[in-house]
């Protein structure tokens, strides 16, 4: 059993502190939001992730996790602190170090705290950050104190939505450090974990750590844009991208995942994360030409669905818009089914496109209506179910593939709109079996249909 200090407490630093709370260690997750401690002690996560509340509650019940709003409370005893908090996009578009540097700065405030005869703390930089951030994060340390420590990286490959699981049972643990202690405290953590998914154990040093996790996130995001080029092109030459998808997904060279088209990449990784790769390109003079043409292919692909609405509905901009008086039914706010995570989601995106041009919209999600309401406000209606959304709207639009939305019973769904007409930004139907139920059906990368 380990002492664990967690430091941040959003999507990686909550589900870190209940994992390693389940793998039996004793875990203090700290955040400086006070409001988000609160809601946390009393069970309650603050975001959604199934089975994330059970876990907090069943550990905290047994004390073996704790939390707190003061790092001091658990660095003494510590064997590893683990920073977790935001690495937002700068205006420069490179990641913001702001918070990060301020909890080394407080860790080094804090280690007098430590016996002077203490192991060296491990302290693990577990947030996204450019390469040469653990050497910045030990000078930032070292100028505050003398107490033994050394700074690890080890980067999160988490899911939103399935990141206990993800967290728990992980393909690959990345450990960028210098020494054997070092590592043996790491082992000691996720050993128990890669035992059970027969997952691989990578040490390397801090800087590969630091870039793998953007190198990974990169790669990820340009098979999603090669594909959206590739539907784009399918459905101006008469292709199907379902097929193309699996004709070459089933390459083994290539692989079938991350090969789905649709709105284009959101979410608080993605969209930041290249930026940042970007900038450290440009900043040691060798440019990365391809993720440029992915973050380029994916502004437009975002657009991809409310230009098909705008299309179908005839808008033109030296005409008054006929979206005007229109009411759209919106299906899925979060940028990806199982989250309530907003940042950028292609919904926002068509909230402010449509309503811009006159168009009212009522909104429907699983999980983020609230973070969707804290954000827009009352510009949307929010509906609280599905069904409800649809009724007496002009079409149905969707952006988020929640599985209750393909499984919907989309002969109601045509009952309750005006018109069936059905903009699918996730491709959750086949085109023939709408065009056949008598829908006008746009999705991305296969034939548009309509009624025979
Ligand atoms: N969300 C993901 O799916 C994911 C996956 C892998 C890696 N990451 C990376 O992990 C990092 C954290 O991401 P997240 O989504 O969990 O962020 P988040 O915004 O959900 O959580 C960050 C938390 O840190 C807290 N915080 C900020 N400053 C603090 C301080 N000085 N002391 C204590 N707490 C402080 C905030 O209050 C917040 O609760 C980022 O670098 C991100 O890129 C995220």
């Amino acid at each position: 059993m380990m002492n664990v200090l967690v430091i941040g407490t959003g999507y990686v630093g909550l589900v870190a502190a209940a994992g390693f709370a389940e793998a039996g260690h004793k875990v203090l997750g700290v955040d400086s939001d006070a409001a988000k401690i609160d809601k946390i002690r009393r069970g309650i996560s603050p975001i959604y992730e199934p089975g994330l509340d059970e876990m907090l509650s069943r550990h905290q019940a047994s004390g073996t996790l704790s939390f707190s709003l003061d790092i001091k409370d658990g660095i003494a005893q510590a064997d590893a602190a683990f920073i977790c908090v935001g690495t937002p996009q700068s205006e420069d578009g490179s990641a913001d170090l702001q918070y990060v540097l301020a909890v080394a700065a407080g860790i080094g405030e804090a280690m007098a705290l430590r016996s002077p005869d203490a192991k060296p703390l491990i302290v693990v930089d577990k947030s996204t950050v450019p390469v040469g951030t653990a050497a910045r994060v030990r000078a930032t340390i070292a100028a505050r104190t003398d107490r033994a420590f050394e700074v690890v990286s080890n980067p999160e490959f988490l899911r939103e939505g399935c990141a206990i699981d993800d967290f728990i049972l992980p393909d690959r643990v990345v450990v960028g450090c210098r020494t054997d202690h070092a590592e043996a405290i790491m082992k000691g953590l996720y050993g128990p974990f890669l035992e059970k998914s027969k997952g691989q154990w990578l040490r390397m040093d801090p800087p590969s750590a630091e870039l793998t996790k953007y190198a990974a996130n990169a790669m990820l995001a340009l098979r999603i844009s090669f594909i959206n080029e590739i539907a784009g092109l399918c459905e101006k030459v008469g292709a199907d991208v379902d097929y193309v998808k699996v004709g070459i997904g089933s390459d083994h060279r290539i692989g079938k995942y991350f090969l789905n088209p649709g709105p284009g990449f959101g979410g608080s990784c993605f969209p930041k994360d290249l930026q940042a790769l970007l900038k450290v390109g440009r900043e040691n003079a060798h440019p990365l030409r391809a993720l440029e043409a992915t973050v380029e292919a994916n502004r437009h692909q975002k657009q991809v669905l409310s230009m098909k609405v705008k299309k179908f509905y005839g808008c033109d901009p030296a005409t008054p818009s006929p979206l005007a008086g229109r009411k759209f039914a919106l299906w899925g706010l979060a940028f990806k089914a199982h989250t309530d995570d907003i940042r950028e989601a292609m919904a926002l995106e068509l909230i402010e496109g449509l309503t811009a041009l006159g168009a009212t919209l009522v909104v429907h999600d699983f999980e983020a209506m609230d973070n969707v309401r804290a954000k827009v406000g009352d510009k949307v209606t929010y509906a609280p179910d599905p069904m409800a959304a649809c009724e007496g709207a002009d079409a149905l639009l969707i952006a988020t593939e929640w599985p209750a939305y393909a499984s919907a019973d989309l002969e109601k769904v045509a009952s309750l709109l005006k018109a069936k007409v059905m903009f699918d930004g996730r491709n959750l139907f086949r085109p023939e079996t709408m065009a056949a139920a008598g829908w006008n059906y746009h999705s991305i990368g296969r034939p548009t249909v309509s009624p025979a």
